[in-house]
């Protein structure tokens, strides 16, 4: 089954002005001669804007780290899906391991803004992942069913359609334990069959699932090579233009 190759960087709280506009540019000047693998850069908010318009015509996408449900209103510091279009994204991260553990999303505000970004035409990244406790419990099926599931209450099989799942165990990002090749495919085919239960076997078997959590070059090969990882999304080294790239440029 050939799916789409997705090769994410997420930016987290990181990057001056100046330096997202330059990661961008080193990214660019790198990626001639890509071409079969999509490519697509989440910078903080305020930047987003400028790194869109940086990458229109070109072959990089970009997307929010996070966005609110609601249309407009009273909400400080919350940024709309109208608002991530109008700034010139195509997709957004919702519910990244931090916006539930820091910020305490739970999974029933995960599913809002899952149907928030596709009611807008946004594509939603909708990441999950296990604790290293729950992980340790035997309970990483269990966790996935019930995030997977949370957060596709709801969404119908064309929403589904534009929907990326990445799979990012808690206990894996930043932490430099990357999760083996094996346990990442062992998760993505839970995820997959849990979407297959919900939505047929059809949308399951065109969805990508990206792997996230201490991806570097010199682990990329290993978990690129398996069957049920269709790309990775990537932290830390996604903040320099040539780790990034040669994460991409796994062959
Ligand atoms: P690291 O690659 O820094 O572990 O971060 C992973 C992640 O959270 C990507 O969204």
């Amino acid at each position: 089954m050939s799916r789409r190759q997705i090769f994410a960087g997420n930016w987290k709280m990181y990057t001056t002005h100046g330096e997202a506009m330059a990661l961008v540019e080193g990214i660019l000047a790198g990626l001639s001669g890509v071409k079969d693998r999509e490519v697509i850069v989440f910078p903080p908010s305020p930047w987003a804007k400028a790194v869109a318009e940086r990458c229109a015509k070109t072959s990089i996408a970009v997307g929010m780290q996070n966005m609110y449900y609601e249309n407009e209103g009273a909400f400080t510091g919350e940024v709309s899906p109208a608002m991530v279009r109008d700034a010139g994204c195509r997709y957004v991260l919702i519910g990244h391991s931090e916006r539930r553990h820091v910020f305490g999303e739970n999974d029933g505000e995960v599913n809002r803004k899952v149907k928030a970004a596709l009611s807008h035409g946004l594509e939603p990244v909708l990441c999950v992942g296990e604790l290293l406790d729950e992980r340790e419990k035997d309970l990483t099926d269990e966790v996935l069913a019930r995030q997977v599931n949370g957060a596709l209450e709801g969404v119908d099989a064309a929403g589904m359609k534009k929907v990326i799942v990445a799979y990012e165990p808690v206990w894996a990002i930043g932490t430099g334990k990357v999760a083996t090749p094996e346990i990442a495919d062992g998760a993505h085919r839970v995820i997959r069959r849990l979407v297959g239960e919900r939505f047929g076997e059809e949308t399951a078997s065109v969805l990508p699932i990206l792997y996230g959590g201490s991806v570097k070059p010199d682990n990329i090969a290993g978990l690129h090579a398996m069957e049920e990882i269709d790309g990775v999304l990537v932290g830390g080294a996604s903040l320099k233009a040539e780790s990034f790239l040669d994460i991409i440029r796994v062959k």
